[in-house]
C-alpha cells in the first residue's frame, strides 16, 4: 500500500493497493480538464483524466478486428442492417456471453483504492486468458482495453491512474471480439457506500435499459425505443444524454442502425427483424444532457459536473421476441 495525495478533494488522503501501483508514463495534455468550480462541494470526486500507463500488448495467435477498414465502414453507414445467420447467431452467442463474463471479473474487483488502470489490468488479461481481444484497443485510436466512466463521467473513460474512493460510482464498459464478433455489455456500480441518489440513478438507469429491450421483437421500430426511455428518465426526475446512439453489431464494432435513446428526427424508422442485433446503452443524467469531450479525444463528461450512469446489453432480435446476448 501507498498513499497518494488526491488533488480534487483538498487535504484528502486515501490508500491505494500495492497491487495498483503501475507505471504511469504518458502524461496527458493540462488542456484535458473540465471546468470545477472550487466553490461547489459535491459528495463525490469530480474526475478529471489522470495520467495513463502505457499501452499493452496482445499476443501474436490472437485473432485481431482489422480497424484500419473502419472508413469503409462509414461509407456503409446508411445501408440495410444485417440479419445474421444461425451459425453468426451462435458465434454471437458465445462472445456476448464472454464480454457479461468478463464484465463480472471487473465488477468483482471494485473496492476504494483501486485505480481505474488496474480495473484494465484485470480486463486486459481476462481477455486474453479467454483467446480474445479486447475491442476497444486501437479502436479509432482508444489506448485501453476497457472504459471506465466515473461519477461526472458520462462515457469513454479512459482507464488511469484515478483512485476510486468511497461514494464514487463508475460504469465499465467492456467490448471483446471474439469467433470474428464483437460483444459490448456495460453496467455502473457502486464503490462503498453511494449516496441515495447516486444509487436511485443506477438502478433507474438499469430498469429504464430494461424496459427498452423488452419492447424489442420483430415489427417494433427502433424509433420506438426513445418512446419507452425519455418518459420513463423524466419521472424519475432524470435526463437522457443524446449524445450516444446504440448500434448495430457483430463482425464489425458499429454498424447500423443507430439505436437512438431520444427523441430526434434522426431516428431510425425501420422495423426489428427476426436475426438482427444490436446495443441498447442509455444514458441518464442528473442535470441536464449538455457534455463536453475533453482533448483526449474521448473523455466526455457532463458541462455541470453531475453524475450519470449506464447500462449496455446486446440484444438479439427472435421470431417471437427477444433474446439479450449478454445477460
Ligand atoms: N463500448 C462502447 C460502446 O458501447 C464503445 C467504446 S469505443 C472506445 O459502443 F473506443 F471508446 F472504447
Ligand atoms: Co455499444
Ligand atoms: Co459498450
Amino acid at each position: 500500500m501507498f498513499i497518494k495525495r488526491l488533488n480534487s478533494i483538498p487535504g484528502k488522503y486515501v490508500a491505494i493497493h500495492s497491487r495498483c501501483k503501475s507505471v504511469f508514463s504518458l502524461l496527458r495534455n493540462e488542456s484535458a480538464k473540465n471546468d470545477v468550480d472550487a466553490n461547489i462541494r459535491y459528495p463525490y470526486q469530480v474526475v478529471q483524466p489522470g495520467h495513463l500507463s502505457p499501452i499493452k500488448a496482445v499476443p501474436e495467435f490472437i485473432a485481431k478486428p482489422d480497424y484500419r477498414k473502419t472508413t469503409l465502414l462509414f461509407t456503409n453507414r446508411a445501408s440495410c442492417i444485417t440479419i445474421n445467420s444461425e451459425e453468426m447467431i451462435r458465434k454471437m452467442k458465445e462472445t456476448c456471453l464472454l464480454a457479461k463474463h468478463v464484465l463480472q471479473t471487473a465488477s468483482s474487483v471494485l473496492e476504494p483504492g483501486v485505480t481505474t488502470d488496474y480495473i484494465d489490468e484485470i480486463v486486459h488479461a481476462e481477455i486474453i486468458k479467454c483467446g480474445a481481444y479486447p475491442s476497444t484497443l486501437h479502436y479509432k485510436g482508444y489506448p485501453k482495453s476497457c472504459c471506465t466512466s466515473v461519477n461526472n463521467v458520462a462515457c469513454h473513460g479512459i482507464p488511469d491512474d484515478t483512485i476510486l474512493q468511497d461514494g464514487d460510482i463508475i460504469n465499465i464498459d467492456i467490448t471483446v471480439f471474439y469467433l470474428g464478433c464483437h460483444g459490448d455489455t456495460s453496467d455502473t456500480f457502486q464503490i462503498g457506500n453511494v449516496d441515495e441518489t447516486g444509487l436511485a440513478l443506477i438502478s433507474s438507469t438499469r430498469e429504464c435499459l430494461n424496459r427498452a429491450i423488452d419492447i424489442c421483437k420483430p415489427g417494433a421500430k427502433f424509433s420506438d425505443i426513445p418512446e419507452v426511455i425519455e418518459p420513463f428518465a423524466l419521472e424519475k426526475g432524470l435526463s437522457v444524454c443524446k449524445k450516444f446512439v446504440g448500434h448495430g453489431i457483430g463482425q464489425h464494432f458499429h454498424t447500423p442502425p443507430n439505436v437512438w435513446h431520444v427523441k430526434t428526427h434522426r431516428v431510425d424508422k425501420r422495423r426489428m427483424e427476426p436475426g438482427m442485433i444490436f446495443t441498447i446503452e442509455p444514458i441518464l443524467m442528473e442535470g441536464d444532457t449538455r457534455v463536453k469531450i475533453l482533448s483526449d479525444g474521448w473523455t466526455t463528461v457532463s458541462r455541470d459536473n453531475l453524475r450519470s450512469a449506464q447500462a449496455e446489453h446486446t440484444v438479439l432480435i427472435t421470431q417471437s421476441g427477444h433474446d439479450i446476448l449478454t445477460l
